[in-house]
């Protein structure tokens, strides 16, 4: 099947990227995990390793790091480039074009043509902000597809637009991407 880069960024919504991963992986996907230092802080990257088969990467300067050149070689092997939950501090990041830790150095790294494939996350106030929006218009323009994020109860007890799409849906999405 296809070999995934799944990037995971510090949201409250990171234990259902593992469902994810695990649907990915299940999937018959070789997905290669890079998480924020953030996400990592939330959610052990054990959990990741336990349903992809890999530990994941998590900082250049880590115990995690494989090579000098991980950016590089993750960039390479990548033929979908999924970034789920992506937090809107990680949304203005890659919106600058900003490469401060690993997830946002591969991003810069991964070929032109490649899919990219964003799934924002974040309280309805946050997603609302036009800074956001202007982001993830940016990355829009930049080739990205944007998922809509969807609406109901959110973990902060706000109803509104913000949470991660089910596994289920970016599972669907990107196998279409995937061809
Ligand atoms: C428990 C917790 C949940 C959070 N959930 C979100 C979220 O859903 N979306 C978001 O954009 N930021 C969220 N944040 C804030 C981010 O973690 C923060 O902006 C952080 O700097 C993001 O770093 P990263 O993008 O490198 O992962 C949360 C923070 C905490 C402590």
């Amino acid at each position: 099947m296809s070999t995934i880069i799944l990037g995971v960024s510090g949201s409250v919504s990171v234990y259902k990227a593992c469902d994810l991963a695990s649907q990915l992986t299940q999937a018959g996907h070789s997905v290669h995990t890079v998480m924020t230092q953030r996400a990592a802080a939330l959610v052990s990257p054990q959990l990741f390793e336990a349903v992809t088969s890999e530990a994941p990467y998590v900082d250049e300067f880590s115990e995690s790091r494989r090579g000098a050149m991980d950016h590089i070689e993750l960039a390479r092997q990548a033929e979908l480039f999924l970034v789920a939950p992506m937090t809107g501090d990680l949304a203005a990041k890659l919106a600058l074009g900003i490469a401060d830790d690993l997830l946002t150095t591969v991003s810069l790294a991964v070929a032109a043509g490649t899919p990219r494939l964003a799934c924002p996350a974040m309280n309805p106030t946050m997603l609302a902000h036009p800074a956001v929006q202007r982001n993830l218009a940016t990355l829009v323009e930049d080739g990205w597809e944007v998922m809509e994020p969807g609406t109901g109860h959110m973990a902060c007890g706000e109803e509104g637009a913000g949470r991660l799409p089910e596994p289920a849906e970016i599972l669907a999405r990107a196998g279409e991407l995937l061809g």
